[in-house]
This record gives C-alpha cells, structure tokens and sequence, in this order.
C-alpha cells in the first residue's frame, strides 16, 4: 500500500516536471525558447527570482523549482489536507510558526502560505540540510499509520514535516522547513524570491 503511494507521488512529480518544462509552449522551437527565458547562470547565483507556473498542478502533485541552487517545492494540497493540517498541531514543535525566521509574516499562518491551496517550502531539511522526500501518502504504514496525513520525511536522519513543511515533535530538525519570499503574479504564476517587500 504504501510503496504504491510513493509510486503514485514520485510519477506524478515527474509528470508535473515535465509538464513544467513542455507547457513553456508547444508551438515555439523549444530549445531556444526555454533557454531564452531562463536567468543566466550568474544571475541565478545572485538569487535572480524564478517564476512558477502552477496552471497544470492537480491536487496532491508537487512542482520543484530551483532558486538560489536550492530545490524550491509548491505542493497543490487537497480539501483533506488542509483540514487535516489542525488535526496535528498537538505534535508539531511550533505549529503557530512562531519562529519568524522560518517565512514571511504573510505565511504565518495556519496554512504557513499565501493561498491556502498551495504551499512553497525550500527543500531543505531544517537538520543538516539533506533533501527530504514528499510523501503525500496518508496512512503511510512507515511513517506512523494513520497518524501520518501526507507531508516530507527526511530520510537522512527520520525528520517528519507536514504538507505545511511544520516540523515533528521528538525529531532532530529544530524547526519549520523554511517558506521563502514569494507572490503571485497572476491566479497560477508564483514568482519565487521576490515579494515586493510585503514580508
Ligand atoms: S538532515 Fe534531515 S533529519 Fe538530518
């Protein structure tokens, strides 16, 4: 059951990295495109924002983004997510995101996001920086059963974070996954990096 659903997740990552790629525009010679609206190398070192398209992410699918050499995750949370994200706030370590270095005012918030539905976390686990794995998988026999309501699990070290990158009581990371600066730019674009200050 479970391998099943790390299956399900891991194909539908792909299928939303490649929609990402291929949905630049089919009717344009894809190579030079893509290549002329990508930031220059030197310019992403610098931490140039990078822009998300978010229109092909189905609930429960997760998009990457790499901004500042960092892998970048919006994740589309599902009605059941975010209802289940109160239900854990007894086992988190700082459900309220208290600590305001881990995202910008605007995400303090239950969701720890701008738009309920989508969440964005630097993939960078919070212990020693190893990437963890999305495991939307609910009920995931290896990571508690039916305790477990989908989120990233760490597999360096076994740290757990919710679908809102909050991080597991009795773990070693010491806190949240951290939100980066972001807005919207239109309904389904999310410029990652940039807020305009609204932070
Ligand atoms: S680096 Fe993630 S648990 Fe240690």
């Amino acid at each position: 059951m479970s391998t099943e659903g790390v299956d399900k997740g891991r194909r539908r990552f792909l299928t939303a990295a490649t929609t990402v790629v291929g949905g630049v525009g089919t009717a344009y010679v894809l190579t030079p495109f893509v290549l002329s609206m990508q930031p220059s190398a030197k310019a992403k070192a610098a931490g140039a924002p990078v822009e998300a398209d978010v229109s092909k992410l189905e609930p429960g699918q997760m998009m990457t983004v790499e901004w500042r050499g960092k892998p970048v995750w919006i994740v589309r949370r599902t009605e059941q997510n975010l209802s289940d994200l109160s239900s854990l706030d007894g086992k988190l370590l700082d459900p309220a995101s208290d600590n305001a270095a881990q995202q910008p005012a605007y995400a303090k918030n239950a969701h720890r996001s701008i738009k309920p539905e989508y969440s964005v976390l630097v993939g960078i686990c919070t212990h020693l920086g190893c990437s963890p794995t999305y495991r939307p998988d609910i009920g995931a026999a290896d990571l508690g059963g039916q305790d477990w309501k989908g989120g990233f699990f760490c597999p360096c070290h076994g740290s757990r974070f919710d679908l809102a990158g909050r991080v597991f009581s009795g773990v070693p990371a010491p806190s949240n996954l951290v939100v980066p600066p972001y807005k919207y730019l239109s309904d389904t674009r999310i410029l990652v990096g940039e807020d305009g200050g609204a932070a």
